[in-house]
């Protein structure tokens, strides 16, 4: 079984160059199938697993897929394959964005029900309410999302909570109504906005995007185009708190400073120093930092997604630390694993609440997913001692060649397989 191996207490220093959006590249590797004339040629595209999973996903249904080094082209003018029901679909989460790029060119799919990190219930109501308000019939039955549509047809859309998911599946169902369709309540995340800058190079007509209102105007087909995925946001944030936690001096460089500024804020209060420029990011860090409060919400709030890198960094900053997570109900699980190396905390229902303790000891932990895995990197490289993490397919899923990247920045982490 592969782990990771950290000797803690280096402090880390240099450069280090940030992957495409893992959030981004899984939703427009499944649009890309939306295109009926030319090849998608995508850019930046982070070698990591749920890519590779992707991939094989997109093959199987018909595409020819031409993987390079972080570039992938997808040539999907012969595919008619519309059923997606294998293993690789149910183990992941963004496998969802084929209920809507398969609906929008062909009007029809059938689809198993996805997977992804065990962090809470992952309805996807929002996203069946939307294509339903679209025109189209959706049935579970036996672990498949059936969808069908005669044809789809432009509607308004209130969705009931910000869900990423649900914004950008029914946007890209939404490409191909009659009609213009009006999204409210959408999410704004960065790979939102990605998502769409994508599809509107491929020929769609969506306005709005990174605001509470998207308007799609329906177009025909969509064609092939070149494009290039936006610096991960997530990765950015994880080796900042690495950088802060450690201490030492780190520049990242492919980064969009305005989409790292909530994590940037918190870092400023805990007293590390963040100078950014026009595409990198310097942190600057004793390693003696002080404790914050952090409430996750939806962009450009604090991300869920950094919440649990953070809490490893807050359990050796003095003082308490209170954390709310109000985007899923069971983001906690690597705080028990954070406790074996003698972190302080304590949850109730969505907070955490973290006593800053002088130091974490090296221990054998395990990563419960993907962002827990990442906590339990940072954990491992500001304990004293040797860190063993198991599990580690879930870092594997989300962070390209993480130790390798730690490695550059001075950390002493191996991975070993036996
Ligand atoms: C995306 O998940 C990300 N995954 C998650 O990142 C991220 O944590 C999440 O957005 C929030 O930012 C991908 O992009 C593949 P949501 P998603 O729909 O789209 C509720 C990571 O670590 N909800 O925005 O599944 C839901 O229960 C992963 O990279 C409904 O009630 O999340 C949650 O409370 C983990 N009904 C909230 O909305 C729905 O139909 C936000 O979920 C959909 C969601």
């Amino acid at each position: 079984m592969e782990r990771l191996v950290i000797n803690g207490g280096q402090p880390l220093y240099g450069d280090i160059d940030i992957n495409g959006a893992k959030n981004a590249a899984v939703a427009i590797l499944p649009a890309t199938i939306m295109a009926s004339e030319g090849k998608c040629v995508i850019e930046n595209i982070p070698d990591i697993e749920d890519v590779n999973c992707l991939e094989r996903i997109i093959s199987e249904l018909g595409a020819e897929v031409k993987v390079g080094k972080n570039t992938i082209e997808i040539d999907s003018r012969n595919l008619t394959n519309t059923t997606a029901c294998t293993e690789d679909v149910r183990k992941m989460r963004a496998s969802y964005y084929l209920d809507g790029a398969l609906l929008a060119r062909f009007k029809q799919a059938k689809v198993d029900l996805p997977g992804g990190c065990p962090i809470g219930v992952r309805p996807i109501d929002q996203h069946i309410k939307g294509f339903e308000a679209l025109g189209a019939k959706v049935n579970i039955e036996h672990g498949a999302v059936i969808l069908k549509a005669e044809r789809l047809i432009g509607a308004n859309i209130f969705f009931d909570v910000v869900s990423v998911g649900a914004t950008i599946n029914v946007m890209m169902a939404a490409t191909m109504a009659e009609g213009v369709t009006t999204l409210e309540n959408v999410a704004k995340e960065p790979h939102v906005v990605d998502v769409a800058n994508f599809l509107n190079t491929m020929g769609a007509d969506i306005k709005g995007a990174g605001t509470d209102v998207i308007k799609v105007r329906g177009v025909k087909s969509l064609k092939g185009c070149n494009y290039s995925v936006i610096p991960d946001q997530i990765e950015a944030g994880t080796f900042m708190i690495a950088a802060a936690a450690c201490g030492g001096e780190v520049t990242l460089t492919n980064v969009i400073p305005k989409h790292l500024e909530s994590i940037s804020a918190k870092l400023i209060e805990a007293g590390v120093t963040v100078d950014e420029g026009d595409d990198s990011i310097t942190i600057k860090s004793t390693g003696k930092l002080k404790g914050v409060n952090i409430k996750t919400t939806p962009y450009p709030g604090f991300p869920t997604d950094v919440q649990q890198p953070m809490s490893a960094m807050l359990c050796v900053a003095s003082g308490r630390s209170i954390i709310t997570e109000s985007i899923w109900e069971s983001r906690f699980k690597h705080l028990d694993e954070l406790k074996k190396m003698g972190a302080s905390a304590k949850v109730e229902g969505r907070t955490a609440i973290l006593e800053g303790v002088d130091k974490l000891t090296g221990a054998v932990v395990k990563a419960t997913d993907l962002r827990a895995g990442a906590a339990m990197v940072i954990a491992g490289l500001i304990a004293e001692g040797e860190t063993e993490i198991y599990n580690i397919e879930h870092i594997d899923r989300g962070y390209p060649h993480i130790e390798d990247k730690f490695k550059k920045l001075g950390a002493d982490i191996h991975r070993i397989d036996d």
